[in-house]
């Protein structure tokens, strides 16, 4: 069976699950157009997430896919911390603010409960992919006896082989061209592979379907990519400006603005490629010390956003983006997916 069959779904055309910027109006809007909507939910409490996937429900009789973290969550070094909060204090102060003195751990791994796992069985969505690492044997066997689909990002080979070998049914190969947070299991080591040569090497040793993500904004990159091998594609960036997406007016226009993009692990403690603001220019500077361990990080990098933004600086967001979004167009969703199988059955 191809992975379309699989997945039910016409076009090789993946959403990337994006947390915070996912809508149900977006998903279902991708389903509806025969490509594979999806809900970032890794930054959702259970309540908000089952508000989601059922809202997705209501709205698309089509299948789609839901995404949660599996990132390993990481005792809080103290002494690490207070150093990172003091030396953004000086901004927090720009904008009359005070930072906090303790960081919280703001998102919960799919891995510490099973609170998300059960979600997912209750609300049975046609298959759920993971983002930072692999979940618990116990949950892939409870989701696979659901018949529901598992995915997991990779960004290297060790990564696509562990991911083969816990039983996963799908790798979905992030390349370094990626907008958002790096997938990679381990955040200090990245080897930074582009997709293109991440899909050819999973061609060539792994069995699994592949979907190819980072850096796609058009039908020709797509068809590249699926003639080197991949089954479908995933965009993000692509889609952010569509008005069904959370994303903010500020984030909008940087987008067709300031096309430039960096990674950074300043915003949260992880990797993360976004369009270049006061992150990458004032805070990733020689003298930054080690950064706090995620997700507690991200609790400060968003305080210090709100505390900009109400000040009207919007410097601060975490405007996710791949390397190719000075490609993107302004096109809502369904006709995005019309003009990538256009220019996809061209190519
Ligand atoms: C705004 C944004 C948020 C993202 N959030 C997630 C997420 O919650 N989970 C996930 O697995 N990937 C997330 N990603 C990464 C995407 O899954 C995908 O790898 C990436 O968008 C592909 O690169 P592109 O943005 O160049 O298309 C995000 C990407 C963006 C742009």
């Amino acid at each position: 069976m191809t992975l379309l069959e699989q997945l039910e779904i016409k076009h090789p055309i993946f959403l990337a699950p994006m947390a915070g910027v996912s809508t149900p109006e977006l998903a279902a809007e991708v389903s509806n157009q025969g490509g594979f909507g999806s809900l970032g939910l890794g930054a959702s409490s259970v309540e908000a997430a089952r508000q989601q996937i059922l809202e997705t429900q209501a709205l698309t009789h089509q299948p789609f896919q839901v995404n949660f973290f599996c990132h390993q969550t990481l005792e809080l070094d103290h002494d690490v911390a207070k150093q990172w909060i003091q030396y953004l204090a000086p901004q927090f102060k720009k904008y009359d603010a005070v930072p906090p003195t303790e960081l919280k751990c703001i998102y919960p791994s799919f891995l510490d409960h099973d609170d998300y796992l059960n979600l997912v069985l209750e609300t049975r969505p046609k298959a759920v992919s993971f983002h930072f690492g692999i979940p618990h044997p116990h949950q892939i066997q409870a989701l696979k006896q659901a018949g529901i689909i598992t995915m997991v990002s990779a960004t290297n080979l060790a990564e696509a082989l562990e991911i083969e070998a816990a039983g996963i049914d799908v790798i979905i190969a992030q390349g370094i061209e990626a907008g958002g947070h790096r997938g990679i299991f381990n955040e200090t080591f990245d080897s930074a592979v582009k997709t293109s040569d991440l899909v050819q090497l999973l061609k060539q040793s792994c069995r699994l379907p592949i979907v190819a993500a980072g850096g796609i904004m058009n039908g020709q990159q797509a068809q590249l990519l699926i003639k080197l091998g991949a089954a479908a594609v995933q965009l993000g960036t692509a889609f952010v400006q569509c008005k069904s997406s959370n994303a903010n007016a500020a984030y909008r226009k940087a987008l067709f603005s300031k096309p430039i993009t960096q990674i950074s692990t300043s915003i949260s403690g992880r990797p993360a490629r976004g369009l270049i603001n006061h992150w990458h220019t004032q805070i990733d500077r020689p003298e930054r010390p080690a950064v706090a361990t995620y997700p507690y990080c991200y609790d400060l990098g968003k305080q210090l956003n709100a505390a900009a933004t109400a000040q009207g600086d919007y410097g601060f967001g975490a405007f996710w983006a791949g390397t190719n979004v000075a490609q993107i167009r302004e096109i809502e969703a369904p006709d995005l997916i019309n003009q990538l199988v256009l220019e996809m059955s061209q190519a």
